[in-house]
């Protein structure tokens, strides 16, 4: 009856997200309640969603056995061996990160998108290009209206987000029984697609320096506008013991640092990357981005061969970039984006991809031979990006937003046959700023600590500490470890979408040489107040959602014990941060987060495709689209599964649904009987 109670009351306010008559969705709920809501979900979601509560959960028994001082050894062997070619220019001098987005003269109407993602709409060609800010759905809340943290209702200062990470989000393994790390990491790899928080490293150590590397405040920590130190409250279990003041926060660029708005116009944190899913993690943002790593040679992206295998080019500075790297001689790769080396997995989705650009060039060139380098890349670089954008709509979203949701919200058209040409260009395909710096960093919660390496048979061959491996891809190199790490992607199963994060990012961060390092959820909340997110109750009430007025009404998203602690934490409701409590939400069945994140990662998701006018299944302008059979054949054969298989170095078996954990019904097959693209399709019969 309490199951019925509180389910009511959540479904109801999720009805007009959903589309679902009130009517109809009461007579379902009594005729089979647990079934409300999952009709039209798979039949495997059903299984794994109970009602509104959280569905089953595996919990992880230890780490088996490991060969982590293997893959050490190995390690120190490589310090010297590795030879650089000449520097490209480093993707950190790109001079376009100086500026504001500008719009150019005028746009000419190309078959192909523009780098940087301009003239991509017509009539506003700035929209989602680089340098330009985050898109809101909340006005902005900042302290002084202008650019300063975000205050408590009484004035006071909001509660310490390191205090709130320890609380809310502690660490405690629970995995998902269906989805595989796979799908964790190809979060990332959509995330760096479509934004990059401007001024701030990342991926390795700030130029500014608000807490030094011993974790005292520096001398800058008060005097510098861009800092804003995350403090450590005396009673942390960790870090009060060995003496740490805080970690170290920059605050993004804004259009105000940059001079891009009038002296008392309010702040916006801007992007640095287009907001399109158009694959710039590999191709880059901008021209000084992209000429680096291309070849210019057969349409194909540079990379290095070392034993027989592809690589990305070396990255000029190699200190800076890859900090954890013990010799200059390291591998430090250059990519389209400048978090490429930021951990083992991440880097080795993009050398995926970067091979699968280069596979597609060497077919286009053997069947047109007439074609020149820049038609080559071009094309490839069009085939690319229509693949990841089917295997992110079709294969990825689904998991996390729940297949019906993205039905009928015109997200994914399931069995379409031809064109679908919903291009809107009155839609902005701006990545919103609750997307990026709230809703989709949710999904911090799936990391696992700890890598598992996969041997062709499925058997466990070793395990790597991910924060011995920030910024350090040497890892992938050596010996199998790059076909090793991937079949541990799809092998290993991700960890459970839930408040729980692994301490290998809560409490271990890009430690470098140090015994703790960072922590990213108490990061995530900090950023969220740099960029002035309009709080958790306005976010509600811009979805359409109830809008709390106490604590207790809390308590139809968010489980109750979950709530009293926000209660003692936090002093008013309209003091909650988005970041929090959207991950404190119950997931909605079919779903990977709680309603009011899924309200903006969809809300974002539909922006982005139908903002896009050369999305790939958009056929209205004949010059852009894909013939009908390219289309088809597009929507057979691209598969994350078929990709990894055709780019890895000696995987020769994959299960068909890669993004899934291997099963009965999902068991690996050889690599040549996965459907693929038929690229003989692009044969040009013009010439
Ligand atoms: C080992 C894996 C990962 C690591 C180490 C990592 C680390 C980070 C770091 C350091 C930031 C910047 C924090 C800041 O200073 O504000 C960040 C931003 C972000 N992350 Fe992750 N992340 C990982 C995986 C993921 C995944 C799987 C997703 C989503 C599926 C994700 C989504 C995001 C988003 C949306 C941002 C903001 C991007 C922007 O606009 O700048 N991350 N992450």
């Amino acid at each position: 009856m309490i199951y019925i109670k509180m389910a009511t009351s959540t479904m109801i306010c999720l009805l007009a997200m959903f589309g679902l008559a009130v009517g109809q969705y009461l007579n379902l709920l009594q005729s089979n309640p647990s079934q409300a809501f999952l009709q039209g979900f798979p039949s495997n979601f059903q299984d794994n969603n109970i009602g509104i509560f959280p569905a089953q959960r595996l919990p992880v028994n230890g780490l088996g056995y490991s060969k982590t001082k293997n893959i050490e050894e190995l390690a120190s062997k490589y310090k010297n061996s590795f030879s650089n070619p000449p520097p490209p220019l480093g993707a950190g001098q790109d001079p376009a990160t100086q500026t504001c987005g500008l719009a150019p003269a005028f746009c000419t109407k190309s078959r192909y998108r523009s780098i940087d993602g301009t003239c991509n709409n017509l009539q506003r060609p700035t929209w989602g290009i680089p340098q330009t800010p985050y898109g809101r759905l909340v006005k902005f809340k900042y302290g002084d209206g202008i650019s300063s943290f975000p205050r408590a209702v009484s004035g006071k200062e909001l509660p310490n987000p390191r205090e709130i990470s320890s609380y809310l989000f502690p660490s405690k393994q629970l995995v998902d029984p269906i989805w595989n790390l796979n799908a964790q990491q190809w979060g990332q790899i959509i995330t760096h697609d479509m934004s990059l928080t401007a001024g701030i490293a990342q991926s390795h150590k700030d130029t500014v320096s608000c807490c030094d590397d011993n974790g005292q405040l520096s001398r800058d920590a008060a005097s510098n506008p861009l800092c804003a130190p995350i403090i450590i409250p005396p009673t942390d279990a960790v870090h009060s013991q060995v003496g740490t003041q805080c970690m170290n926060f920059v605050r993004t660029g804004t259009t105000r640092d940059r001079g891009c708005t009038p002296p008392f116009a309010p702040a916006e944190p801007l992007s640095t990357v287009t907001a399109y899913m158009d694959a710039s993690f590999c191709y880059g943002s901008s021209d000084g981005q992209a000429r680096p790593i291309r070849s210019y040679l057969g349409g194909r992206m540079r990379t290095i061969l070392r034993n027989g295998r592809e690589w990305p080019p070396q990255d000029p500075n190699v200190t800076l970039t890859c900090e954890s790297a013990q010799s200059p001689n390291e591998p430090c790769y250059l990519a389209g984006d400048i978090r490429v080396n930021q951990n083992p997995q991440l880097t080795i989705l993009q050398i995926i991809v970067l091979r699968e650009h280069n596979r597609i060039a060497d077919a286009l060139s053997a069947i047109n031979p007439h074609w020149d380098d820049e038609t080559l890349y071009q094309e490839a670089r069009r085939i690319v990006i229509a693949e990841l954008q089917h295997i992110n709509y079709y294969e990825y979203l689904p998991i996390f937003l729940g297949y019906d949701n993205m039905v009928k919200n015109k997200l994914i058209y399931p069995g379409a046959h031809s064109y679908v040409n919903d291009y809107n260009p009155n839609v902005d395909p701006t990545v919103l700023d609750e997307h990026a710096t709230a809703a989709f960093r949710h999904f911090h919660t799936l990391i696992r600590g700890y890598l598992q390496l996969i041997s062709e048979n499925r058997r466990l061959a070793g395990i790597v500490r991910l924060s011995d491996w920030f910024n350090r891809p040497l890892l992938v190199e050596l010996e199998n470890a790059f076909d090793d790490l991937t079949r541990g992607l799809t092998f290993q199963p991700q960890d459970y979408s839930d408040q729980f994060w692994d301490s290998e990012i809560t409490q271990f961060l890009f430690k470098r040489n140090n015994t703790f390092g960072g922590d990213l959820r108490a990061t995530d909340i900090q950023r969220g107040r740099d960029h002035g997110l309009g709080s958790y109750v306005a976010t509600r009430a811009s979805c359409g959602l109830s809008v709390p007025k106490s604590f207790h009404e809390m308590t139809d998203f968010i489980p109750k014990q979950n709530v009293q602690l926000l209660e003692l934490i936090y002093e008013h409701p309209e003091d909650v941060d988005l970041v929090v409590a959207g991950s404190l939400e119950t997931n909605v069945p079919g779903a990977q987060t709680g309603p009011t994140f899924l309200c903006i990662i969809t809300e974002q998701f539909y922006r982005t495709r139908v903002g896009d006018r050369f999305f790939f299944e958009n056929g209205a302008d004949p010059d852009i689209a894909f013939t009908p059979s390219q289309l088809e054949s597009i929507r057979h054969g691209a598969s994350i599964a078929r990709v990894l298989c055709d780019n890895s170095d000696n995987i020769h078996h994959m299960q068909p649904k890669a993004f899934q954990q291997i099963s009965h019904s999902n068991k690996p097959v050889p690599c040549s009987k996965l459907p693929a693209i038929d690229l003989t399709l692009w044969r040009d019969v013009g010439f």
